[in-house]
């Protein structure tokens, strides 16, 4: 694999001080990636709505001092040091050396805030590894002009995903493929690239209220949940299966087949769960409350001849996803109906969104 693109010579230019912020989204997978292998390489390929309101803001400092052999930084969130976030950003940087040698050069303040809140249950490193990446490629184009926008995002992408998955998907937007695929032309395991075909006009401006049902810790951690995949019994059909959901959704979200879309993107989602409920050990996911609002989602969709139907992450709250046109209706639903079952009435309206954004 061509990661040789990817390891950054040396720079004719020197910078000594800079600062780079960016604002960097979540995003929402359709098809899910679940199981990979070293280093960062997905079982199979995933598709996400980039979204547009849960989003991290990250400034990086950097400060020029003498070269050393490890990376020195400082983490601040939401204004106060956070040495519990650092290892995994220590991790991160030991992983991303070899293409960004850069960092041993400069001492980085990092500053980070979400748009959501800290302990929501949405997962933060997809938008917080990705507004980190853009800042160091901010940094890099500063050290050499001649990078072009096309190849930023990419390498930004590439970066992103050896501290996370998924965070490969957020750079970009509204629609991110991520996994060599055969019927998705320029995709790649190594970085994520936009949808690259027209999107029927059903998806534009699709609507994500994310319900938030279980605010917690998340019960499985990511990489316990991937390491879950291996030697799992179903292991290998899951990873076709998610390649063959990948091409119908290429298809789908071509021709705007709303009820096929509805099908595909629950069952990922219930497959995503089934995973871990027959995995060693096993995992219920899922509460109570999920249940309810799955239930309510599915008799509203029958009495209504609506299409909104819901997915899930890796743990027990629910995204809604519903047409623009659908909008008004279903966040009624919403507040009438499904807010009961959020911890303290909480949930999020978001949609998709288009990407990371320089500020
Ligand atoms: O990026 P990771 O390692 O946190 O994995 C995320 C996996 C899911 O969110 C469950 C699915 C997906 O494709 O985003």
């Amino acid at each position: 694999m061509d990661t040789a693109q990817f390891i950054t010579k040396s720079f004719k230019d020197s910078i000594e001080k800079a600062n780079f912020s960016w604002q960097t989204p979540s995003n929402i997978a359709l098809v899910k990636y679940w199981g990979k292998s070293n280093p960062q390489i997905p079982k199979n390929a995933s598709i996400s709505f980039t979204l547009n309101n849960c989003h991290t803001i990250t400034t990086i400092k950097f400060e020029k001092k003498e070269k050393t052999s490890s990376v020195d930084f400082e983490l601040f969130f939401e204004g106060k040091e956070k040495e519990e976030f650092k290892p995994k950003i220590a991790d991160f940087f030991t992983r991303i050396q070899d293409y960004c040698s850069y960092i041993f050069e400069y001492k980085m303040t990092i500053n980070s805030e979400n748009s959501f809140p800290h302990s929501s249950g949405i997962a933060s490193s997809a938008s917080g590894l990705s507004a980190i990446a853009m800042c160091l490629m901010s940094l890099e184009h500063a050290l050499n002009p001649t990078l072009t926008k096309e190849f930023i995002n990419k390498k930004a992408s590439f970066l992103a995903r050896l501290g996370s998955g998924s965070a490969s998907r957020s750079i970009e937007g509204p629609l991110v493929v991520w996994g060599t695929h055969p019927n998705i032309e320029g995709s790649s395991d190594l970085f994520g690239i936009q949808f690259p075909y027209k999107v029927h006009s059903v998806f534009e401006n699709y609507q994500d209220a994310i319900l938030l049902v279980d605010k917690g810790e998340k019960q499985v951690s990511s990489t316990v949940g991937h390491n879950l995949m291996h030697d799992h019994p179903y292991a290998e059909n899951r990873f076709q299966q998610a390649n063959e959901n990948m091409s119908k959704m290429v298809e789908i979200l071509q021709n705007g087949d709303i009820k096929a879309f509805v099908n595909l993107v629950e069952s990922e989602a219930l497959t995503l769960h089934a995973m871990m409920l027959t995995s060693t050990p096993y995992f219920v996911l899922m509460k109570p409350n999920t249940l309810e609002i799955i239930n309510r989602i599915w008799e509203y969709r029958k009495e209504h001849d609506s299409n909104l139907c819901f997915t899930l992450d890796a743990g027990a709250n629910v995204h809604v996803l519903y047409p623009e046109l659908e909008k008004e209706s279903v966040n009624q639903f919403i507040e009438n109906q499904l807010s009961k079952y959020c911890q303290k009435n909480h949930y999020i309206c978001d949609s998709v969104g288009y990407g990371a954004a320089q500020l």
